[in-house]
């Protein structure tokens, strides 16, 4: 019976438990009422004399071993809990980390920044909610001027005088008022107009604004300015100029890019001419100078006004410009890659 003890012993020491209720149940097993020591301590007076010594040494052995084995198992595991609580399955593999995107417009709007940058032009921004006078007046638009009508504008209904910037002119009034001529300034924001919404217009979108005032600032200064723009942002130095009007610049003119007919698949992009009108442009007009406190006897410049949205469309293959507003993440997802 004594090596039977031992074997118990043995096994007792070598039990191991996941769960609370493994060590309860090795308990009840060793120590509880009906547990084998009592069974053994009922047998103690049926031992014979001269064994009753080591069998009672035994037994106490036994009932050490299994105490101390469900001590320190109910410690073990209630650290783990413990440990648990405040870090989760220590054990389960790590979370993989997601990578964001930027939104194709901040892209685009970063590489045309950076290539303004590289040229000396700094970067301005002012209000999206406008007065009058920087949306219209000051550029060459006072009240009732027909090409007023060229921008279906927003106004706040309780003040004819608040709108909302059909365009980032606006701020080359604010940054004219604000800074003494040398100017080159870009100034990238959002801009709103009363248009219905389809696959290629939206009531909101986004433009770069150019403006550079110094003395004696040509055409041609222009031109190359727009050359050295589209050779960095699209590859392409082919470009035109087409004579245009913009009340704000005299003379004005709408700038091409020369995109070639490989991509035209659907005729759509430069409806079979290979030419893709990408911008507004011209020389500032003197009134603007004269109402934004610049002499313009001394000074001449010019500015230049872009679409963002329809340049991301082109360069990322994107059919429809709501999807640049609809923060769906499958899209957006997409640029992961990009800049
Ligand atoms: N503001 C014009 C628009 O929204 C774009 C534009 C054209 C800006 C000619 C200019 C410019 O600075 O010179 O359509």
């Amino acid at each position: 019976m004594i090596d039977k003890i031992k074997e118990l012993i043995a096994e007792a020491e070598a039990f191991k438990a996941q769960s609370k209720e493994e060590v309860e149940a090795f308990r009840i097993k060793y120590l509880g009422k009906k547990g084998l020591l009592n069974d053994y301590f009922a047998e103690f007076k049926n031992v014979a004399n001269e064994q009753k010594k080591e069998f009672g040494q035994t037994i106490n052995q036994l009932k050490k071993t299994a105490e101390d084995k469900v001590n320190a198992l109910k410690e073990e595991l209630e650290s783990k809990e413990e440990v648990k609580g405040i870090y989760g399955d220590l054990s389960r593999p790590g979370e993989p980390i997601e990578l964001g995107a930027r939104h194709p417009i901040s892209i685009v709007k970063n590489q045309i920044i950076d290539i303004f940058s590289r040229i000396g032009f700094n970067v301005s921004e002012g209000p999206e909610i406008e007065d009058d006078w920087h949306n219209f007046t000051a550029l060459n638009l006072p009240e009732y001027h027909p090409a007023r009508d060229m921008q279906d504008t927003f106004f706040i209904q309780t003040d004819p005088d608040i709108l909302l910037r059909t365009h980032t002119s606006s701020v080359q009034v604010r940054y004219m008022e604000n800074n003494k001529p040398p100017i080159r300034t870009i100034s990238p924001g959002r801009v709103f107009r009363n248009e219905a919404i389809s696959a290629r217009s939206h009531c909101f979108f986004h433009q770069v604004e150019g403006l550079y005032i110094d003395k004696d600032v040509s055409f041609a200064d222009l031109k190359q300015t727009l050359q050295y723009f589209t050779t960095e942002l699209f590859g392409k130095s082919k470009i035109r100029l087409r004579p245009s009007y913009f009340p704000f610049t005299e003379p004005s003119a709408e700038v091409d890019v020369y995109w070639g007919l490989e991509t035209e698949t659907d005729y759509k992009m430069t409806k079979g001419t290979g030419w893709l009108e990408i911008m507004g442009c011209g020389m500032v007009d003197p009134n603007v100078l004269e109402n934004c406190g610049i002499d313009s006897k001394e000074y001449s410049g010019f500015a230049f006004g872009m679409g963002i949205d329809r340049i991301a469309l082109l360069l990322h293959q994107i059919s429809d410009i709501r999807l640049l507003s609809e923060n769906d993440v499958r899209f957006l997802e997409q640029f992961k890659s990009a800049l």
